[in-house]
Protein backbone atom coordinates (compact mmCIF):
# COMPACT_ATOMS: atom_id res chain seq x y z
CA UNK A 1 0.00 0.00 0.00
CA UNK A 2 0.95 3.51 -0.53
CA UNK A 3 0.46 6.02 1.65
CA UNK A 4 0.91 9.61 2.30
CA UNK A 5 1.93 11.72 5.70
CA UNK A 6 -2.11 12.77 5.54
CA UNK A 7 -3.09 9.16 5.29
CA UNK A 8 -4.18 9.02 1.73
CA UNK A 9 -4.15 5.60 0.04
CA UNK A 10 -2.79 5.75 -3.46
CA UNK A 11 -4.01 3.26 -6.01
CA UNK A 12 -4.30 5.15 -8.99
CA UNK A 13 -1.52 5.54 -11.14
CA UNK A 14 -1.76 7.66 -14.77
CA UNK A 15 0.74 7.17 -17.40
CA UNK A 16 1.50 9.48 -20.42
CA UNK A 17 3.01 7.67 -22.85
CA UNK A 18 4.55 10.27 -25.17
CA UNK A 19 4.36 14.28 -24.88
CA UNK A 20 4.01 13.75 -28.78
CA UNK A 21 1.00 15.25 -29.67
CA UNK A 22 -0.77 15.50 -33.62
CA UNK A 23 -3.22 18.95 -32.25
CA UNK A 24 -1.64 22.05 -30.76
CA UNK A 25 -4.52 22.86 -28.18
CA UNK A 26 -3.60 25.91 -26.40
CA UNK A 27 -4.61 25.60 -23.09
CA UNK A 28 -2.23 22.48 -22.67
CA UNK A 29 1.00 23.01 -25.29
CA UNK A 30 3.41 26.03 -24.21
CA UNK A 31 3.12 29.31 -26.56
CA UNK A 32 6.36 29.08 -27.57
CA UNK A 33 7.93 26.22 -30.05
CA UNK A 34 8.09 22.98 -28.38
CA UNK A 35 10.33 20.05 -29.14
CA UNK A 36 9.22 17.28 -28.17
CA UNK A 37 11.01 14.65 -26.13
CA UNK A 38 14.03 12.19 -28.29
CA UNK A 39 12.73 8.56 -28.21
CA UNK A 40 15.74 7.58 -26.32
CA UNK A 41 14.54 9.60 -23.17
CA UNK A 42 11.02 7.85 -23.47
CA UNK A 43 10.29 5.06 -20.88
CA UNK A 44 10.32 2.17 -23.53
CA UNK A 45 7.39 -0.62 -23.61
CA UNK A 46 9.31 -2.82 -21.24
CA UNK A 47 10.24 -0.10 -19.10
CA UNK A 48 6.41 0.94 -18.70
CA UNK A 49 5.57 -2.36 -17.88
CA UNK A 50 8.22 -2.83 -15.64
CA UNK A 51 7.32 0.36 -13.53
CA UNK A 52 4.08 -0.19 -13.98
CA UNK A 53 3.76 -3.84 -12.29
CA UNK A 54 6.09 -2.52 -9.25
CA UNK A 55 3.04 0.04 -8.63
CA UNK A 56 0.48 -2.80 -8.98
CA UNK A 57 2.95 -5.03 -6.93
CA UNK A 58 1.80 -1.75 -4.24
CA UNK A 59 -1.11 -1.79 -3.98
CA UNK A 60 -2.44 0.22 -7.70
CA UNK A 61 -5.94 -1.08 -8.78
CA UNK A 62 -6.46 1.29 -12.24
CA UNK A 63 -3.88 3.26 -14.92
CA UNK A 64 -4.68 5.70 -16.88
CA UNK A 65 -3.03 5.95 -20.35
CA UNK A 66 -2.30 9.52 -20.87
CA UNK A 67 0.21 12.16 -23.30
CA UNK A 68 0.58 13.67 -24.70
CA UNK A 69 -2.03 12.09 -27.18
CA UNK A 70 -0.94 7.98 -26.56
CA UNK A 71 -2.15 6.89 -29.51
CA UNK A 72 0.46 8.56 -32.07
CA UNK A 73 3.36 6.37 -30.21
CA UNK A 74 3.80 3.35 -32.28
CA UNK A 75 3.37 0.79 -30.23
CA UNK A 76 0.99 1.96 -28.24
CA UNK A 77 -0.76 -1.17 -28.87
CA UNK A 78 1.52 -3.33 -27.41
CA UNK A 79 2.09 -1.11 -24.54
CA UNK A 80 -1.82 -1.36 -23.79
CA UNK A 81 -1.79 -5.16 -24.48
CA UNK A 82 1.44 -5.63 -22.32
CA UNK A 83 -0.73 -3.60 -19.17
CA UNK A 84 -3.70 -5.59 -19.75
CA UNK A 85 -1.98 -8.75 -18.32
CA UNK A 86 -1.50 -6.43 -14.97
CA UNK A 87 -4.53 -7.20 -12.52
CA UNK A 88 -5.71 -3.51 -13.07
CA UNK A 89 -8.65 -1.61 -14.62
CA UNK A 90 -6.76 0.07 -17.44
CA UNK A 91 -8.09 3.22 -19.38
CA UNK A 92 -7.13 5.70 -21.65
CA UNK A 93 -7.75 9.74 -22.04
CA UNK A 94 -7.10 10.48 -26.17
CA UNK A 95 -8.25 13.29 -28.66
CA UNK A 96 -10.09 11.06 -30.75
CA UNK A 97 -8.69 10.83 -34.01
CA UNK A 98 -6.73 7.72 -34.21
CA UNK A 99 -9.17 5.48 -32.11
CA UNK A 100 -10.84 3.77 -34.80
CA UNK A 101 -7.24 1.96 -35.26
CA UNK A 102 -7.40 0.93 -31.85
CA UNK A 103 -10.86 -0.72 -31.44
CA UNK A 104 -9.64 -4.60 -31.72
CA UNK A 105 -6.54 -3.33 -29.32
CA UNK A 106 -8.96 -1.58 -26.41
CA UNK A 107 -11.06 -4.71 -26.54
CA UNK A 108 -8.89 -6.81 -26.00
CA UNK A 109 -7.08 -5.31 -23.58
CA UNK A 110 -10.12 -5.60 -21.92
CA UNK A 111 -10.46 -1.45 -21.73
CA UNK A 112 -14.52 -0.34 -21.47
CA UNK A 113 -13.95 3.22 -20.80
CA UNK A 114 -12.43 5.70 -22.81
CA UNK A 115 -12.03 9.56 -22.01
CA UNK A 116 -11.94 11.61 -25.60
CA UNK A 117 -11.06 15.53 -25.17
CA UNK A 118 -13.86 17.67 -27.08
CA UNK A 119 -14.32 20.76 -26.40
CA UNK A 120 -16.47 22.30 -28.84
CA UNK A 121 -19.08 20.84 -31.28
CA UNK A 122 -19.07 23.30 -33.81
CA UNK A 123 -16.05 22.56 -36.56
CA UNK A 124 -14.86 26.16 -37.14
CA UNK A 125 -14.09 26.71 -33.35
CA UNK A 126 -12.48 22.84 -33.09
CA UNK A 127 -9.60 24.34 -35.88
CA UNK A 128 -9.21 27.62 -33.82
CA UNK A 129 -9.16 24.87 -30.18
CA UNK A 130 -7.03 22.42 -31.63
CA UNK A 131 -5.53 24.15 -35.10
CA UNK A 132 -6.07 20.83 -36.74
CA UNK A 133 -9.28 20.22 -38.93
CA UNK A 134 -9.73 16.97 -37.63
CA UNK A 135 -13.63 17.77 -36.19
CA UNK A 136 -15.09 14.93 -38.63
CA UNK A 137 -12.65 12.15 -37.53
CA UNK A 138 -13.20 12.71 -33.56
CA UNK A 139 -17.21 12.94 -33.92
CA UNK A 140 -17.14 9.57 -36.24
CA UNK A 141 -14.58 8.16 -33.74
CA UNK A 142 -17.00 9.04 -30.43
CA UNK A 143 -20.05 7.53 -32.58
CA UNK A 144 -17.83 4.54 -32.83
CA UNK A 145 -16.82 4.09 -29.37
CA UNK A 146 -20.55 3.94 -28.59
CA UNK A 147 -21.81 1.51 -30.97
CA UNK A 148 -18.96 -1.18 -29.96
CA UNK A 149 -20.79 -0.34 -26.14
CA UNK A 150 -17.33 1.60 -25.13
CA UNK A 151 -18.74 3.65 -21.78
CA UNK A 152 -17.28 7.24 -23.45
CA UNK A 153 -16.40 10.35 -21.49
CA UNK A 154 -16.32 13.56 -23.39
CA UNK A 155 -13.47 16.01 -21.35
CA UNK A 156 -14.88 19.45 -22.50
CA UNK A 157 -12.11 22.08 -20.79
CA UNK A 158 -14.12 25.17 -20.32
CA UNK A 159 -12.87 28.47 -21.41
CA UNK A 160 -14.95 31.91 -20.26
CA UNK A 161 -15.37 33.72 -23.66
CA UNK A 162 -14.51 30.53 -26.18
CA UNK A 163 -17.29 27.49 -25.55
CA UNK A 164 -19.21 28.28 -22.28
CA UNK A 165 -22.38 28.91 -24.57
CA UNK A 166 -21.82 25.44 -25.70
CA UNK A 167 -22.25 24.06 -22.43
CA UNK A 168 -25.92 23.20 -22.91
CA UNK A 169 -25.43 21.94 -26.77
CA UNK A 170 -23.00 19.29 -24.78
CA UNK A 171 -25.73 18.30 -22.19
CA UNK A 172 -28.32 18.37 -24.77
CA UNK A 173 -26.17 15.84 -26.76
CA UNK A 174 -26.93 13.52 -22.99
CA UNK A 175 -30.28 13.28 -24.49
CA UNK A 176 -30.67 10.44 -26.90
CA UNK A 177 -26.92 9.41 -26.66
CA UNK A 178 -25.42 6.99 -23.93
CA UNK A 179 -22.36 9.92 -23.54
CA UNK A 180 -20.74 10.96 -21.09
CA UNK A 181 -19.58 14.85 -20.67
CA UNK A 182 -17.44 16.25 -17.92
CA UNK A 183 -16.91 20.14 -17.99
CA UNK A 184 -13.31 20.62 -16.57
CA UNK A 185 -12.31 24.13 -15.14
CA UNK A 186 -9.41 25.81 -17.35
CA UNK A 187 -6.33 25.34 -15.28
CA UNK A 188 -2.62 27.01 -15.51
CA UNK A 189 -0.06 25.37 -16.77
CA UNK A 190 3.38 26.33 -17.88
CA UNK A 191 2.96 28.76 -20.89
CA UNK A 192 -0.79 28.60 -21.19
CA UNK A 193 -1.83 31.54 -21.24
CA UNK A 194 -3.79 31.26 -17.85
CA UNK A 195 -5.78 34.15 -16.63
CA UNK A 196 -8.30 33.48 -13.75
CA UNK A 197 -10.98 35.90 -15.23
CA UNK A 198 -10.87 32.82 -18.08
CA UNK A 199 -12.38 29.88 -15.19
CA UNK A 200 -15.61 29.40 -15.84
CA UNK A 201 -16.53 27.57 -12.41
CA UNK A 202 -18.41 24.76 -11.43
CA UNK A 203 -21.24 27.35 -10.42
CA UNK A 204 -21.66 29.45 -13.27
CA UNK A 205 -21.91 25.74 -15.50
CA UNK A 206 -24.30 24.75 -13.06
CA UNK A 207 -26.45 28.04 -13.07
CA UNK A 208 -26.08 28.07 -17.08
CA UNK A 209 -27.64 24.44 -17.20
CA UNK A 210 -30.11 25.21 -14.59
CA UNK A 211 -31.67 27.81 -16.90
CA UNK A 212 -32.67 24.97 -19.67
CA UNK A 213 -33.02 22.15 -17.66
CA UNK A 214 -33.70 20.28 -14.42
CA UNK A 215 -31.21 17.80 -13.16
CA UNK A 216 -30.59 15.32 -10.60
CA UNK A 217 -27.00 14.65 -8.38
CA UNK A 218 -25.67 11.69 -8.78
CA UNK A 219 -24.02 9.87 -5.86
CA UNK A 220 -19.96 10.26 -6.18
CA UNK A 221 -17.39 7.63 -6.50
CA UNK A 222 -14.71 7.80 -4.17
CA UNK A 223 -12.07 9.06 -5.29
CA UNK A 224 -13.83 11.18 -7.99
CA UNK A 225 -12.74 14.50 -9.78
CA UNK A 226 -16.31 14.82 -10.73
CA UNK A 227 -19.46 16.49 -9.39
CA UNK A 228 -21.70 13.87 -11.76
CA UNK A 229 -25.13 15.26 -12.74
CA UNK A 230 -28.45 13.78 -14.67
CA UNK A 231 -31.14 15.22 -16.44
CA UNK A 232 -34.23 12.66 -15.49
CA UNK A 233 -34.79 10.72 -18.71
CA UNK A 234 -31.76 11.61 -20.80
CA UNK A 235 -29.20 8.28 -21.44
CA UNK A 236 -25.77 10.52 -20.47
CA UNK A 237 -24.71 12.31 -18.11
CA UNK A 238 -22.46 15.56 -17.19
CA UNK A 239 -20.16 16.30 -14.61
CA UNK A 240 -18.19 19.12 -13.53
CA UNK A 241 -14.18 18.71 -12.73
CA UNK A 242 -13.84 22.05 -10.11
CA UNK A 243 -10.24 22.08 -9.99
CA UNK A 244 -10.22 25.96 -10.01
CA UNK A 245 -13.21 26.70 -7.67
CA UNK A 246 -13.45 23.50 -5.42
CA UNK A 247 -10.50 21.02 -5.14
CA UNK A 248 -11.30 17.88 -4.92
CA UNK A 249 -7.82 17.07 -2.98
CA UNK A 250 -8.99 15.41 0.25
CA UNK A 251 -9.56 12.11 -1.37
CA UNK A 252 -6.45 12.61 -3.94
CA UNK A 253 -5.65 8.87 -5.04
CA UNK A 254 -3.75 9.91 -8.09
CA UNK A 255 -0.26 9.75 -9.22
CA UNK A 256 1.58 10.50 -12.18
CA UNK A 257 4.52 8.86 -14.29
CA UNK A 258 5.64 11.22 -17.58
CA UNK A 259 6.73 9.52 -20.52
CA UNK A 260 10.74 10.87 -19.78
CA UNK A 261 9.79 8.49 -16.87
CA UNK A 262 9.89 10.69 -14.12
CA UNK A 263 7.25 10.57 -11.05
CA UNK A 264 5.08 13.20 -9.99
CA UNK A 265 3.02 13.08 -6.53
CA UNK A 266 -0.07 15.82 -7.55
CA UNK A 267 -0.81 17.52 -11.38
CA UNK A 268 0.70 20.84 -9.95
CA UNK A 269 4.00 19.21 -8.04
CA UNK A 270 7.10 21.32 -8.31
CA UNK A 271 9.46 18.32 -7.72
CA UNK A 272 9.49 14.93 -9.87
CA UNK A 273 11.27 11.68 -8.66
CA UNK A 274 13.40 10.53 -11.87
CA UNK A 275 12.51 6.52 -11.62
CA UNK A 276 13.10 5.76 -15.29
CA UNK A 277 17.27 6.48 -14.77
CA UNK A 278 16.70 4.78 -11.47
CA UNK A 279 15.68 1.98 -13.54
CA UNK A 280 17.78 1.59 -16.23
CA UNK A 281 20.71 1.79 -13.30
CA UNK A 282 19.12 -1.46 -11.45
CA UNK A 283 18.26 0.90 -8.14
CA UNK A 284 15.33 -0.50 -6.10
CA UNK A 285 11.82 1.85 -7.69
CA UNK A 286 10.12 1.20 -4.42
CA UNK A 287 11.50 3.42 -2.08
CA UNK A 288 11.59 5.96 -4.49
CA UNK A 289 7.69 6.01 -5.15
CA UNK A 290 7.27 6.42 -1.22
CA UNK A 291 9.55 9.33 -1.03
CA UNK A 292 8.28 10.82 -3.50
CA UNK A 293 4.47 10.00 -2.19
CA UNK A 294 5.87 11.03 0.98
CA UNK A 295 6.27 14.26 0.16
CA UNK A 296 2.84 15.15 -1.14
CA UNK A 297 1.18 18.01 -0.28
CA UNK A 298 -2.31 18.80 1.01
CA UNK A 299 -3.45 20.36 -1.54
CA UNK A 300 -2.84 21.47 -5.52
CA UNK A 301 0.85 20.69 -4.90
CA UNK A 302 1.53 23.27 -2.58
CA UNK A 303 1.58 25.52 -5.55
CA UNK A 304 -2.30 26.68 -6.02
CA UNK A 305 -4.00 29.12 -3.39
CA UNK A 306 -7.48 27.79 -2.47
CA UNK A 307 -8.75 31.05 -3.86
CA UNK A 308 -7.96 30.75 -7.78
CA UNK A 309 -8.77 34.36 -8.10
CA UNK A 310 -5.20 35.32 -6.37
CA UNK A 311 -3.33 32.95 -8.38
CA UNK A 312 -0.57 34.07 -9.79
CA UNK A 313 0.34 32.10 -12.98
CA UNK A 314 4.00 33.15 -13.35
CA UNK A 315 4.58 32.14 -9.60
CA UNK A 316 3.38 28.48 -10.14
CA UNK A 317 6.81 25.97 -11.42
CA UNK A 318 5.49 22.88 -13.12
CA UNK A 319 5.39 21.51 -16.72
CA UNK A 320 3.26 22.18 -20.06
CA UNK A 321 -0.12 19.65 -19.34
CA UNK A 322 1.43 17.83 -22.80
CA UNK A 323 4.18 16.83 -21.26
CA UNK A 324 2.77 16.33 -17.59
CA UNK A 325 0.02 14.11 -19.36
CA UNK A 326 -3.22 14.90 -17.90
N1 LIG B 1 -7.16 22.95 -17.97
C1 LIG B 1 -8.09 22.00 -17.82
N2 LIG B 1 -8.04 20.80 -18.42
C2 LIG B 1 -7.01 20.58 -19.24
N3 LIG B 1 -6.69 19.51 -19.99
C3 LIG B 1 -5.55 19.76 -20.63
N4 LIG B 1 -5.10 20.99 -20.30
C4 LIG B 1 -6.00 21.52 -19.45
C5 LIG B 1 -6.10 22.76 -18.77
N5 LIG B 1 -5.19 23.70 -18.91
C6 LIG B 1 -7.55 18.33 -20.08
C7 LIG B 1 -7.72 17.84 -21.49
C8 LIG B 1 -7.70 16.37 -21.36
C9 LIG B 1 -7.47 16.09 -19.91
C10 LIG B 1 -6.54 14.98 -19.66
O1 LIG B 1 -6.96 17.28 -19.38
O2 LIG B 1 -8.95 18.22 -22.00
O3 LIG B 1 -8.91 15.80 -21.75
FE1 LIG C 1 -2.99 17.12 -27.54
FE2 LIG C 1 -4.74 16.65 -25.57
FE3 LIG C 1 -2.86 18.50 -25.27
FE4 LIG C 1 -4.83 18.91 -27.00
S1 LIG C 1 -5.02 18.66 -24.77
S2 LIG C 1 -2.63 19.31 -27.37
S3 LIG C 1 -5.21 16.88 -27.74
S4 LIG C 1 -2.52 16.33 -25.50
Amino acid sequence: MIQDTFGRVHDYLRISLTDVCNFRCFYCMPEEEYDFTPSSRLMQADEIRSLAGIFVDLGVKKIRLTGGEPLVRKDAGKIILSLSELPVLLTLTTNGTRLHHFVPVLQQAGIRSVNISLDTLNAKKFVDITRRDQFMEVMDNVDLLIRNNFHVKINVVVTRGLNELEIKDFVEWTRNVPVHIRFIEFMPFNGNRWSSDQVFTWQEILDLISQHYQFDRLDDELHATAKKYQIPGHQGTFAVISTMSAPFCGTCNRMRLTADGKMKNCLFSKNEMDLLTALRKGDDIVPLVRECVGRKEAALGGQLTPQYQKLQPDFIRNRSMITIGG
